[in-house]
């Protein structure tokens, strides 16, 4: 057993290794370049093209304006960048006369977070009368005056009173890509990373947070330029990609195709376990079960030629077939505690799958239910849906009286509940601008870009969800379609569904 155990772990990490460590470029001095970004066309993805340059790593922006990269966080997409120097004696940054500030290019996966808080300085008097906080009591002048980081004869040029200093938060839209200077505006701008104003201006981090969009999957040209997990195939924009193969989904961080739902470190570990479960498990089957097995194969192949019909239907590797006994173990056998909510739809549950993935499952309880046929055509249909405002459809059920829904589990509740103070955050208008941006978004997809234009029929705030960064996500589109047609209108007058 150990021996089998050192094989299967020396085969995982030689099998791993062998395939991830080709695309990772080298470090450029001290600074480690994480997958997506380049510093050369051999490694890294071109779209995230940073410069090496003795020994020191820099992000460029338009116009030809470098900015030192200060640190990389490859799990949360973000890099920092340090803002230009002054020119001598004068409240004006270097990026000023050369670029008017930092431009992002736009055609680039970048953009500037929300947890930027820019400080713009020696600006022009006719931004006293903009929305920025141009105050005497703007966060601007307590940088310029106690974070010790600007000498006091700049001071004084930064801000007065006909040259004021303003505050004001960027970033978090993909629109945000520039902080911009102009001889009509200001002149000088610094940003402050989760700016806390209790904290003194002393502690405050500077630099400007740029985040990635996670990278698709690598180009190619031919089957050479893919790993063996993956298969170079033309995608919808007629471009070549290695797509990964069945049971392995793209990991942006890591840039490998790697096993679905089975953690690197875990694997050898929970091999070794299954594989003495299975011989326990079967030397306790086969004495005790003889009587059952004729039933159990019956159910068995009825379930198979479900999971086949659903498999023709779909012909996508995204949704997924669960069995009962499986969402049973998930959700604790159904659990009063697990409930997230209750809707005109029927109960919502919290579960977890053995592999981490936290779930909601739903009853359809849509009133007169169609075929099983007809509710796997449907389940086909919405699980093609994708966007990122929308709730994933991971799979269904069909083996309990009603279908049951399979969803990505969203963190924050619904709309409603934030609206109606039900919920501890208070959002802000700039949340609520975006939140409706997004609702609008999805729908405007589901509308147009969906295979079949699919209807909402529903949409209110409980059927908005908030994940952990207040994106929108709607949720229950598509479920009137589970009913037949005439019986519709079961989802317009339907209460919807708290909570999940
Ligand atoms: C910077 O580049 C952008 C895009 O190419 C251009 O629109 C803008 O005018 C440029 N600004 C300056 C100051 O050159
Ligand atoms: C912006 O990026 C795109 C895509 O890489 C590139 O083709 C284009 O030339 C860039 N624009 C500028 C002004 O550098
Ligand atoms: C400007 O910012 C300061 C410090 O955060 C705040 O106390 C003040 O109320 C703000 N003024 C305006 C007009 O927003
Ligand atoms: C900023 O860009 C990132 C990556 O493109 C994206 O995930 C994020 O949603 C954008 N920000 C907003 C608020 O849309």
């Amino acid at each position: 057993m150990t021996f089998l155990f050192f094989l299967i772990s020396f085969f995982f990490f030689f099998f791993f290794y062998s395939s991830s460590s080709q695309k990772i470029c080298p470090n450029c001095g001290l600074q480690k370049v994480p997958y997506p970004l380049s510093t050369n066309p051999n490694c890294g993805n071109p779209d995230y093209t940073l410069k090496c340059h003795n020994q020191k790593l820099y992000f460029n922006a338009l116009n030809g304006t470098s900015y030192l990269v200060l640190k990389i966080n490859p799990q949360t997409q973000k890099l920092v960048i340090q803002t230009q120097p002054w020119l001598p004696n004068q409240c004006i940054t270097q990026d000023f006369p050369v670029s008017e500030g930092l431009w992002l290019n736009q055609s680039l996966p970048f953009n500037i977070s929300s947890q930027n808080t820019i400080f713009i300085f020696n600006c022009s008097p006719r931004l006293l009368v903009s929305p920025l906080n141009c105050t005497r009591s703007s966060l601007c002048h307590e940088y310029l005056e106690y974070s010790g980081r600007v000498d006091p004869a700049r001071v004084l040029q930064c801000a007065n009173t006909i040259n004021p200093c303003c505050t004001f938060i960027a970033g978090g839209l993909p629109s945000a890509y520039k902080i911009r200077l102009h001889s009509s505006g200001c002149r000088a701008f610094r940003s402050i990373i989760n700016l806390e104003n209790e904290k003194p201006a002393k502690e405050w981090e500077e630099g400007v947070e740029i985040q990635w969009a996670p990278p698709p999957e690598p180009v190619c040209k031919t089957q050479t330029d893919c790993s063996g997990e993956s298969k170079c195939e033309i995608t919808e924009k007629g471009i070549s990609r290695c797509i990964c193969n069945r049971r392995y989904c793209w990991d942006h961080v890591l840039g490998v195709c790697s096993k679905k739902g089975i953690s690197k470190t875990g694997f050898p570990v929970k091999i070794s376990i299954g594989v003495v479960l299975f011989f326990v498990a079967a030397v306790v089957m086969a004495t005790v079960t003889i009587g059952k097995s004729r039933r159990i194969r019956r159910k068995a192949e009825v379930a198979k030629k479900r999971e086949e019909l659903f498999k023709s239907n779909s012909g996508m590797k995204s949704a997924r077939m669960f069995t009962l006994k499986e969402l049973k173990t998930s959700t604790n056998g159904f659990s009063k505690d697990r409930i997230l909510g209750i809707g005109g739809f029927g109960e919502v549950y919290k579960g977890n799958l053995p592999d981490g993935t936290i779930i909601a499952v739903k009853s359809a309880k849509v009133g007169n239910i169609k075929s099983t046929q007809q509710v796997l055509n449907e389940v086909a249909i919405l699980s093609q849906v994708n966007h990122k405002n929308l709730v994933q459809l991971l799979g269904c059920c069909i083996e309990a009286e009603q279908p049951l829904m399979i969803y990505e589990f969203i963190s924050k509740g619904t709309l409603y509940q934030h609206l109606h103070k039900e919920s501890s955050n208070f959002l802000n208008w700039q949340l609520r601008v975006k939140i409706c941006l997004q609702t609008a978004e999805a729908l405007a997809y589901l509308h147009n870009s969906a295979h079949t234009p699919i209807y909402h029929r529903d949409i209110k705030s409980t059927n908005i969800l908030l994940d952990d960064e207040f994106n929108a996500k709607v949720s229950d589109f598509g479920l009137s379609r589970l009913a037949r047609p005439g019986l519709s209108h079961v989802s317009t007058c339907a209460q919807g569904t708290l909570g999940f």
